[in-house]
């Protein structure tokens, strides 16, 4: 195998500053600022091209790897605007609170359990010294109002998590499809807080999306289906997103940490350079929101067992990940400079590259000919159009050979396929087909393309 050149890791996903990424973000077109003709709004965020791509891939695999590949889990998707008694149920508009407090000289807001213990105990404000207020409970829920009188009885909130949607839907879909207990409901969608702490880019939003999904068990079962979808979770973070296992661990809540809804919680957490934080919550949340729904609405929400004629409120044990947190978290594992020592010029050869996983890259697959003349540009277009039917494929004819694959690596392409006089000459058309984390090279017929780059992808491990 021919391999271009050897490297030397410089920074990794940890040691990367978060402005690197921003700024890898911005310049490729995977997140910019939103209303930036606007000087911006407050940690708001727009997914570019290649943003779009990598959410809707991440997306695609969770739905995948819930729906597809569980014969008891199915869809749904649920309006984000529900019945403001639905929050009543749920413990939202009591209990969705931050505590804060205010500056009364410079008016910045805190949250105060966030702020340094010192601070809080001298009631000083930690940017200008100023006396803080009493702490205040501020809920995070988004208000507005449905129809056109805006008075007290048209206010409807902006769902906090999309989870509720899949209780007030439980009894329709085990009424309308085959499934039986143990089984699951799955969606995708946005959610909003008016967080106050919004720093650190996509990290936290007041508009972003969740992947959830509500396991319905038999009482009595539900450690043990607890345990199940920690270790499948956790697999899922190493084996389909291809993130690094030692920027990974569980964390446990402990009895301060414990929502209102929760017997037991972990937090699946990812490693960022700002400390480790939680990227996916997996709650044990009994019949809390069941039988809360039953008591709000006025009549029971429960479930008829054909196994052994029992009814019973089911429990449930919920899998909560963030999709736009888990952009940053792919982004900030896959980052890496490499030192290649010297280009031809006697420079320093620094190689920027996203060694995303080919499940979630957002082009799987880059085709480039050598040169644009004598018909290569023309066969490399062909051979991009075949591959189109089974990849995301990009097609790239001008600038030097070396440039366009570093292109490909700082945005996470992990296949390259280089056309040049021999596959226009060569009765089998053999290709150069380039693999970005080893930068090592394979020549191969044309004809062996496409299932060559599945089998790679179905192996893929990284390599630094
Ligand atoms: N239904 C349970 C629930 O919503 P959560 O721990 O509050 O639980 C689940 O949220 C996940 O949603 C988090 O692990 C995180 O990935 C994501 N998330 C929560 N708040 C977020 C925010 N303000 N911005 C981005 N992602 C957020």
């Amino acid at each position: 195998m021919a391999k271009e050149k050897k490297a030397n890791v410089l920074s990794n996903a940890y040691g990367a500053s978060m402005e690197k990424i921003v700024s890898l973000a911005k310049r490729r077109g995977f997140v910019y600022p939103s209303s930036e003709i606007y000087g911006g709004l407050a940690a708001t965020w727009d997914y570019g091209p290649l943003g779009v791509a990598l959410k809707n891939n991440i997306q695609n695999i969770w739905w995948r790897e819930m729906i597809r590949m569980n014969d008891n889990i199915v869809g749904l998707d649920a309006a984000i605007m529900m019945h403001p008694k639905t929050w009543e149920a749920s413990g939202h508009v009591e209990n969705f609170t931050d505590p804060l407090v205010d500056c009364k000289k410079c008016k910045t807001r805190f949250r105060e359990d966030k702020l340094d213990p010192q601070a809080i105990a001298d009631k000083k404000c930690p940017e200008c010294g100023g006396e803080l207020t009493e702490p205040r409970q501020f809920n995070l829920m988004f208000t507005t109002h449905l129809g056109p009188v805006q008075d007290h009885g048209s206010v409807v909130y902006l769902r906090p998590e999309t989870a509720q949607g899949i209780f007030v839907n439980f009894k329709n879909v085990v009424d309308t499809s085959r499934v039986n207990i143990p089984f699951g409901i799955a969606q995708v969608g946005k959610a909003f807080r008016n967080e106050i702490t919004t720093k650190n880019f996509i990290f936290r939003t007041c508009e972003f999306e969740q992947m959830e999904m509500q396991f319905f068990v038999k009482p009595g079962t539900e450690d043990e289906w607890f345990e199940t979808w920690k270790t499948k979770r956790m697999d899922y973070y190493y084996n389909k997103l291809g993130i690094l296992p030692e920027n990974l661990r569980f964390h446990q809540h402990g009895e301060d940490e414990l929502a209102h809804y929760a017997k037991d919680a972990y937090d699946v957490e990812y490693q960022y350079p700002f400390g480790w934080e939680e990227q996916e919550g997996i709650h044990s949340r009994t019949d809390f929101d069941l039988s809360r729904h039953g008591e709000f609405c006025g009549k029971e929400i429960n479930y008829l067992d054909p196994q052994d004629n029992s009814r019973y409120i089911p429990y449930v044990i919920e899998t909560s990940a963030g999709l736009t947190r888990s952009v940053l978290v792919c982004l900030m594992d896959a980052y890496e400079e490499q030192d290649l020592g010297e280009d031809s010029r006697g420079n320093k050869d620094i190689r920027t590259v996203l060694h995303l996983h080919p499940n979630v890259a957002p082009i799987t697959v880059a085709v480039l000919p050598l040169v644009k003349k004598d018909g290569l540009a023309e066969l490399a277009k062909d051979i991009e159009m075949e591959l189109r039917e089974d990849y995301e494929t990009f097609y790239d004819k001008s600038g030097a050979i070396g440039r366009r694959y570093r292109r490909m690596d700082e945005i996470g392409t992990p296949f390259c396929v280089t056309i040049d006089y021999d596959t226009k000459e060569s009765k089998d058309q053999t290709i150069t087909l380039r693999f970005r984390d080893s930068m090592e090279q394979v020549r191969i017929p044309r004809s062996d393309l496409a299932a060559r780059i599945k089998l790679e992808i179905k192996n893929y491990t990284r390599q630094a």
